[in-house]
């Protein structure tokens, strides 16, 4: 018989995993909410051009990491790489900027790219992002960052880099590609075969790269923030001074300038060094023409995305948090103590109690063993004798201790403990 494995570099989440996600979900979303950010769910699959437009022809995303098809109707399909383009083509096809500005929203859920999986790195992976559009204050910057952080502390993660830059805008930016194109063309020979399509058609692209040879050659390159406009300087001058006043703990990397073509002035990244090589958990930045890009009018916009699985790997070792587990384990002799089992489960679980029963006649030994394996708090006995007195024996399986109740007294004594 076959036997089917999920694809190279695509894992199941499977439970307990899953709830240290679901409490990542819930912290993001109640952090999120109290900054005013409301969710919005995109579709996984949009036109391709929607990601060759924003994120760059010439990046190793687009050129290499794709999952492209055409559809039915031969029309070219690709599953997102990432969620800010297909907002942004939400934003502008709904008109969502003829409301308040600005206008915010988390989104999460599966991106998709053709990866050489590692750790930390998978070909179907999920990020918790924000994107909020309509002003190019700083203080939004700054406020972004600040919530990146509060959202992070609440998780109890520690150990954590924020590093951020500001990579210009299309006024500066020639002047910048200019001088690091000149640095870059004396040793251009020494650099990696991508390198040098790099330097013809995207040079930015070239401070990203991870090749041991080429970061070697970039040391003493030109850095984009001496290169900044007048205004550009300005915005990431009154980004840093807020951050101060927000008291966040940044770093400048004047290197930074991350894999995607859509980012003007502020970008950032949040990195941990308990991660290994893929150590980047969260990054963003701002993206000012892109909504005009797509056709709407002049928006200048901001946002991050959180990498889940990498996440989930540091929250797991923070070890804060508790794993959920039955509250109650009813073991049942013969069948009447069956049938009152049911009903009791049946008005717990009414109350949102989590209990497990037994199925298909086990000794009571094995059922016992049972609820130890699922690490049940209590268990609750029911044999032919308490379904004659009316009295049930419970034990707690965390202390040993034990007690009766009463029948009728099951739902109040369970719904306080
Ligand atoms: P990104 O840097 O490409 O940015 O991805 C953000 C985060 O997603 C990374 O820092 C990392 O934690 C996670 N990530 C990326 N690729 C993988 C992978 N193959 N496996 C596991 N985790 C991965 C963006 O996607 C932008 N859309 C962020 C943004 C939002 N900028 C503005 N708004």
């Amino acid at each position: 018989m076959t036997r089917y494995n999920a694809l190279k570099g695509i894992q199941d989440i499977l439970p307990p995993e899953i709830y240290f996600w679901q409490k990542i979900e819930e912290v993001a979303k109640d952090v999120f909410s109290a900054y005013g950010f409301q969710e919005l769910r995109a579709p996984i699959i949009e036109s391709t051009d929607i990601f060759i437009r924003s994120i760059g022809e010439t990046t190793d995303i687009v050129e290499k990491e794709m999952y492209t098809f055409p559809d039915k109707a031969g029309r070219s399909i690709t599953l997102r790489p990432e969620g800010t383009a297909p907002v942004v083509r939400c934003y502008v096809q709904n008109h969502l900027y003829d409301l308040a500005s600005p206008q915010k929203f988390f989104y999460s859920g599966p991106m998709f790219r053709y990866e050489r999986p590692q750790k930390g790195r998978f070909r179907q992976f999920y990020q918790i992002g924000v994107e909020a559009l309509g002003t190019s204050d700083p203080k939004l910057d700054a406020e972004i960052l600040s919530m990146l952080r509060l959202f992070l502390e609440r998780l109890n993660l520690r150990g954590l880099s924020y590093e951020v830059n500001s990579i210009g805008c299309e006024k500066c930016r020639p002047d910048y590609k200019k001088a690091l194109l000149s640095f870059i063309s004396d040793r251009i020979n020494g650099f990696c075969p991508d390198c040098k399509r790099r330097y013809e058609f995207n040079p930015l692209r070239i401070l990203d790269c991870k090749v041991k040879e080429c970061i070697k050659l970039r040391v003493g390159a030109p850095k984009v923030t001496n290169f900044l406009c007048k205004d550009c300087r300005e915005h990431f001058d009154r980004v840093l001074s807020m951050l101060e006043l927000l008291d966040f703990p940044y770093v400048i990397n004047p290197d930074m300038v991350r894999g995607l073509d859509y980012y003007t002035r502020t970008t950032f990244e949040v990195t941990s060094k308990h991660l290994g090589a893929q150590n980047a958990v969260a990054a963003g930045g701002r993206y000012d023409s892109l909504v005009e890009e797509f056709g709407g009018p002049p928006t200048p916009a901001v946002g991050f995305a959180i990498g889940m699985e990498r996440l989930a790997e540091l929250f797991k070792s923070s070890d804060k948090f508790d794993i959920p587990v039955p509250k109650v384990f009813i073991a049942t002799i013969g069948e009447p103590a069956e049938k009152e089992g049911l009903l009791i489960a049946k008005r717990l679980r009414e109350k949102g109690i989590w209990v497990e029963i037994v199925y298909a006649g086990h000794s009571l030994r094995s059922q016992l063993r049972r609820a130890d394996r699922l690490s049940a708090r209590y268990v609750l006995i029911i044999g032919e004798d308490e379904i004659s007195s009316g009295k049930l024996k419970w034990k707690r399986l965390t202390d040993g201790s034990q007690g009766e109740i009463a029948i009728s007294q099951v739902l109040e004594f369970f719904s306080n403990q």
